[in-house]
C-alpha cells in the first residue's frame, strides 16, 4: 500500500464542485453532479439512461409528518408521559419517474425518504425503530470489511439521528445493529436549538448500501426562536431531500462492483440523476412569493453546487437567495447567496423569493445539470413579513478557550493500481484503542490534515462546533517531516459557514480547523468521513466523552 499522492483526483474533485473539468462523455450524457465515472461504474452492465428522461412531468413529492402512536413514560423521570412513535423499516416498490417501472427500495414506514419527525426543543420524544425488512439484501455486501463479516446476519440496521444531542445508548452505535424482527427504542432529549436533522441507517460495514436502499428521513427541531421570526411556514416550508441513483434498464437501483472477487466495495457511489423527494425531474409549483426550503444532501459521496437558475440550459441568470441557516440551525444574519455547496450529510435552510417571477419558471441545478423546475404562479396568500435582518446571535468559541488541539491526518491508502484500498483516519483502524477522549464540558481545536486528493465531509456525533479556518499546506514537506508548512494564507470562510456546524468539508491538501465544545453526554461516539464509502471502509472512529 502506498500514500496516494497523484493530483488526478483532486483535480477532477475542483472539477466536481467547479464544473466544467468533468470528462466529455460524461458531461456530454448530462450526468448529473459532476459525477465522475469511477473505473467500476464504467463496467459493461447496462444503466438506464436518465438523461432521456421526459424532464419535469412528475409534481414533487413532500414526505409526510409522521404521527405519534402514543404516550409513554419519559425514561428521564418515569413519571411524565412523551410522546411516542413506532417507525418500521420496510421493503416496498416507488416510481421514481412517470416513465420508468417501480423502484424496489427499503424505507422507514415504507417510504424514500422517510416521514418526517417534528418535535419542539426541550420536549423529548421516544422512537421504535423497527427492522422488519427482508433477511437478503438489495446490494452485493463485502465481506472483507470491518463488521460485515460473513458470520453476521445480512440485513442489519440502527438508526442513528444526525445531529441529534442524544445519549450514547440511543445515538446508534454503528456495532448495536438489530437484524430483522428486532427493534430498538431511542430517547431523543431535543435539548438543542431549532435545527434541520436527519435519521439515517449507521450499520457497520453496510451504512452505504442501507443508505442507497433508501433508509433516511427528516426530523426538524423547532423553538419559540424560530417561531417568532416568522418564516414562511405550512405549505411554504418544503423539505428537498436529494440523493443520486443510477438505474437499471429494469428500473431497480445500480451499485457498481469492484470486479475483485468477494471484494466489491467501490470507493465512491455516483449516481447518475439526483432525486429530489425520491422523484427524477420533479416540478413544483409555487406562489409568488418567499419560501423556506429545508435541503439535504444524503447522497453517499457527492458534493454539489447548487443555484436557482432562470433557463433549463447551462449558463443562464437566475435569482439569488438566502441561507438563514446551515446543519445546526440558524446563522446570525440572512447570508445572500448565488451558489450553494452542499456535502454528503450537510443540510441547508434557504430562503427564496419568487415574487418576480410571477409566470416564469426556475430551476434548481448543479453545475453539469438542472434537476427540478419550479412554476411560479401569481401569489395567494398574503407574504408581507419581511426576511429579518438579524438570526439568532452566535457567539464565536474563543480560540484561546481550547484546552487541547488535536491533528489528525485523512488519508487514502491505495495498491498499485492507484485504486483505494483504505482510508483512515490519523492513521487508525475502527477497532483500535480510542484516542479521542475529550472531558465533558471541554473546548478542544479538531485540527484534519487532509493528505488526500478528495474533500471529506467530516462528521462527529452528538456536538456541534464551529469551523475556524481552511489552510493549504505543503504535502511533501508533511510527508518527509510530519511538519505542516503552509503555503498561503487561510481561505476566508464564507458567511454561510459561520453557523453550528456538525459536518465540515476537509478540503483535499488543506488543514481545516474546528473548535467545538463537549456538551451533553459522557460516553462512545464516533466521528467519521461522511462520504458513505469511505466511512464503511475504516474512515470512521470511535471517541469518547469522559466525565470531568
Ligand atoms: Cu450522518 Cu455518523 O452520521
Ligand atoms: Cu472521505
Amino acid at each position: 500500500m502506498r500514500l496516494k499522492t497523484t493530483r488526478r483526483r483532486f483535480l477532477q474533485h475542483l472539477g466536481m464542485l467547479t464544473g466544467g473539468m468533468l470528462t466529455g462523455a460524461a458531461a456530454a450524457r448530462g450526468q448529473s453532479a459532476g459525477h465522475r465515472m469511477s473505473a467500476a461504474a464504467q463496467s459493461a452492465e447496462p444503466r438506464l439512461d436518465t438523461s432521456a428522461l421526459a424532464r419535469f412531468v412528475d409534481p414533487l413529492p413532500i414526505p409526510a409528518r409522521m404521527k405519534a402512536s402514543g404516550r409513554r413514560p419519559n425514561p428521564e423521570n418515569g413519571v411524565e408521559a412523551i410522546a411516542y412513535y413506532r417507525v418500521a423499516m420496510r421493503q416496498f416498490a416507488a416510481k421514481v419517474h412517470r416513465d420508468m417501472p417501480p423502484t424496489t427500495f427499503w424505507g422507514y414506514e415504507g417510504s424514500c425518504p422517510g416521514p418526517i419527525l417534528e418535535a419542539r426543543s426541550g420536549e423529548p420524544i421516544l422512537v421504535e425503530w423497527a427492522n422488519e425488512l427482508p433477511h437478503t439484501h438489495l446490494l452485493p455486501i463485502d465481506h472483507t470489511l470491518h463488521g460485515a463479516e460473513a458470520d453476521k446476519p445480512e440485513v442489519r440496521t440502527v438508526v442513528h439521528l444526525h445531529g441529534g444531542r442524544t445519549g450514547p445508548e440511543s445515538d446508534g452505535y454503528p456495532e448495536n445493529w438489530f437484524a430483522p424482527g428486532k427493534s430498538a427504542t431511542c430517547f431523543y432529549p431535543n435539548r438543542q436549538e431549532a435545527a434541520g436533522l436527519f435519521y439515517h441507517d449507521h450499520a457497520m460495514g453496510i451504512t452505504r448500501l442501507n443508505a442507497v436502499a433508501g433508509l433516511m428521513g427528516m426530523y426538524l427541531v423547532r423553538d419559540e426562536f424560530e417561531d417568532s421570526l416568522k418564516l414562511p411556514k405550512g405549505e411554504y416550508e418544503i423539505p428537498l431531500i436529494l440523493f443520486d441513483r443510477s438505474f437499471r434498464p429494469d428500473g431497480q437501483v445500480y451499485y457498481p462492483v469492484s470486479g475483485k472477487p468477494g471484494a466489491p466495495w467501490v470507493s465512491e457511489y455516483y449516481g447518475s440523476a439526483i432525486l429530489v423527494n425520491g422523484r427524477i425531474f420533479p416540478y413544483l409549483e409555487v406562489e409568488a412569493r418567499k419560501y423556506r426550503f429545508r435541503l439535504l444532501n444524503s447522497s453517499n459521496a457527492s458534493f454539489y453546487r447548487l443555484s436557482f437558475s432562470g433557463q433549463d440550459s447551462a449558463t443562464s441568470q437566475g435569482c439569488d437567495f438566502f441561507q438563514i441557516g446551515s446543519d445546526q440551525g440558524l446563522l446570525e444574519a440572512p447570508a445572500e447567496i448565488e451558489t450553494l455547496i452542499l456535502g454528503p450529510g450537510e443540510r441547508a435552510d434557504l430562503i427564496v423569493d419568487f415574487s418576480a417571477w410571477a409566470g416564469k419558471e426556475l430551476f434548481l441545478r448543479t453545475d453539469v445539470a438542472v434537476f427540478m423546475q419550479f412554476r411560479v404562479t401569481g401569489a395567494r396568500g398574503r407574504d408581507d413579513a419581511p426576511l429579518p435582518a438579524k438570526l439568532r446571535p452566535i457567539p464565536r468559541l474563543a480560540e484561546k478557550s481550547a484546552v487541547t488541539t488535536r491533528e489528525l491526518t485523512l488519508a487514502d491508502y491505495q495498491n498499485r493500481l492507484g485504486q483505494s484500498r483504505v482510508m483512515l483516519l490519523n492513521g487508525a483502524h475502527w477497532d483500535m484503542p480510542v484516542t479521542e477522549k475529550p472531558v465533558l464540558n471541554s473546548t478542544e481545536i479538531w485540527s484534519f490534515i487532509n493528505l488526500t486528493d478528495d474533500s471529506h465531509p467530516i462528521h462527529l456525533h452528538l456536538v456541534r462546533f464551529q469551523i475556524l479556518d481552511r489552510r493549504p499546506f505543503d504535502l511533501t514537506v508533511y510527508q518527509l517531516t510530519k511538519k505542516i508548512v503552509y503555503t498561503g494564507p487561510p481561505v476566508p470562510l464564507t458567511a454561510n459557514e459561520l453557523g453550528w456546524k456538525d459536518i465540515v468539508r476537509a478540503d483535499p491538501l488543506t488543514v481545516t480547523r474546528i473548535i467545538i465544545k463537549f456538551e451533553g453526554f459522557t460516553g462512545r461516539y464516533v466521528w467519521h468521513c461522511h462520504m458513505l464509502e469511505h466511512e464503511d471502509n475504516e474512515m470512521m472512529r470511535p471517541y469518547e466523552v469522559v466525565p470531568a
